[in-house]
């Protein structure tokens, strides 16, 4: 049975059977015996009592005769009363009386091992097995006289009863054994199913997600352990679900992303190539040099757009990725934003922005030091391109209890509340045309968010509308020595 329910029921039936068959056996084994005991009890008994009725005709030193009338009468009418075959010995153990003469054993010598016990003076009894009437129960009882044996009375029970008592006790048994066991084998079979069951429909959704159906959900019935299973089984294939759909929309975006710059280079590029270009005012002097070079100039701009996306892209899959390694040393976060501030300086002023460190004070951190840069050149970068030109943006470094905290605040127009939650996502931009203008690629604080939480640390954001906006980086702090610069 290569079936686990078939199996299982398989093993149920075998114990079952087992069990049953070996109480059934030792039932009977002992109703016979209380059965026979009770009838060897009985026997005793009786022949007791044929011993008490027979021995007026023993005398001393004299055998009753062979077949004396008296004695005849008394073995006979105790006979029929008892039921059973009633025989007179003498002291040799020859058959001086028997209820069934004139056939019987009259004149016969009997040598039974239980006649002869009696004769020893013991009361005796055994079963026997006769071809012609079945079991009999042999009883024999000495008669005494002056505590002397001088004869025996032997008494032939038939056990018919017994055994057909006992038949049809076995057959009763067995009936109702074969009912419980047919009932437990059904009971087993359905268990094994219902164990199974949800087995067998678990393996079917599993090979359908195998070849890529990522629908798949199995309903889930009770509390036990496959039931867990199951449980776990749909959460997975959710979680997978919810994985795949996030891949495609990435997928979609990025390629949308790439569409743009592209089909600008080709829209400059091909009348470029043709030489002419129809919509562009030709020079005065008949030459396309000006307009060519303003074209080149334009499709180097979506180039570098293009190479920024592309490498934006692929440090956030280097970041993502189970396998990245994150350079570990130790860090002043105060060192590195007036690093930043420092290379920012021309971008701010180009921006007409006013770039300033607020309070920088000096905190480690264990990290890597260029993607920790990474994160406050987007951050303050944002700051510059959201802002505006005439506004602040502020850096502060402090360090609070087991946390450095970096900030970096602006006084721009800030962001609606109902952005906020979506910040930090790949490609979410409030406004995508200014985002792009800027040489935005919507990547930048997703960056920022993995980078920190690599570093085991939070970053959040706090704006109003119309008062500005302040990003706060947290990291456990190193607890190294802080080093005075
Ligand atoms: N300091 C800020 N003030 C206002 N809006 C901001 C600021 N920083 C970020 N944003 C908004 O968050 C969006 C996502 O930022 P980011 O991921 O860095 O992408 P990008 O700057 O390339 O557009 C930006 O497009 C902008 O709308
Ligand atoms: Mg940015």
């Amino acid at each position: 049975v290569r079936s686990l329910a078939g199996r299982l029921a398989l093993t149920h039936l075998l114990v079952v059977l087992i069990a049953v068959a070996a109480m059934d056996a030792l039932v009977l084994v002992a109703f016979e015996r209380l059965a026979l005991h009770q009838r060897q009890v009985a026997a005793f008994t009786e022949t007791n009592i044929a011993v008490n009725l027979v021995e007026p005709y023993y005398r001393p030193g004299c055998p009753p005769l062979e077949s004396s009338p008296g004695l005849l009468e008394v073995v006979r009418s105790y006979a029929t009363q008892s039921g059973s075959r009633v025989l007179a010995l003498d002291g040799s153990g020859r058959v001086v009386a028997d209820s069934m003469s004139p056939a019987g054993y009259t004149g016969r010598t009997l040598t039974h091992p239980e006649v002869a016990a009696a004769l020893a003076g013991r009361s005796a009894s055994r079963r026997r097995y006769l071809p012609t009437s079945g079991w009999v129960l042999y009883t024999v009882a000495p008669v005494l006289q002056d505590k002397r044996p001088v004869g025996a009375v032997f008494l032939a029970t038939s056990l018919a009863d017994v055994t057909q008592g006992l038949a049809g006790v076995a057959r009763t048994m067995v009936l109702g054994s074969l009912a419980a066991v047919l009932v437990a084998g059904l009971a087993g079979v359905a268990a094994a199913r219902s164990v199974t069951g949800p087995v067998v429909r678990l393996t079917r959704a599993v090979e359908r997600m195998g070849r890529g159906d990522l629908g798949q959900r199995v309903a889930v019935r009770g509390r036990d352990e496959v039931a867990t299973l199951t449980r776990a089984f749909n959460e997975m294939a959710t979680r997978l679900q919810e994985e795949d759909e996030r891949r495609r929309e990435f997928l979609a975006d990025v390629a949308h992303e790439l569409q743009t710059p592209v089909a600008a280079i080709r829209a400059m590029a091909e009348p470029m190539a043709a030489g002419d270009d129809p919509s562009a005012p030709r020079q005065a002097d008949g030459s396309d040099l000006e307009v060519y070079r303003e074209f080149a100039r334009e499709m180097a701009g979506q180039a570098e757009r293009l190479g920024r996306l592309v490498g934006d892209l692929l440090e956030l899959a280097r970041l993502e990725s189970p396998k990245v390694r994150l350079t570990c040393e130790e860090v002043d976060l105060a060192d590195l934003a007036r690093g930043v501030l420092e290379s920012l300086r021309r971008d701010a002023e180009a921006a007409g922005v006013d770039l300033r460190a607020g309070s920088l004070e000096p905190v480690l951190v264990v990290g890597d030091g260029l993607r920790l840069e990474q994160v406050l050149v987007n951050l303050v970068t944002n700051g510059l391109r959201y802002a505006g030109a005439g506004r602040t943006v502020r850096v502060d470094v402090s360090r609070e209890g087991g946390e450095a905290r970096l900030r970096v605040a602006d006084d721009g127009p800030g962001i609606a509340p109902e952005h906020l939650p979506h910040l930090f996502e790949r490609f979410y931009r409030v406004d995508r045309s200014r985002s792009r203008r800027g040489g935005g690629t919507g990547l930048g604080l997703a960056i920022v968010k993995r980078i920190v939480e690599l570093h085991g640390g939070s970053v959040s954001v706090v704006s109003r509308p119309g008062e500005g906006t302040t990003f706060e980086v947290r990291l456990p702090a190193a607890r190294g020595p802080v080093k005075m610069s």
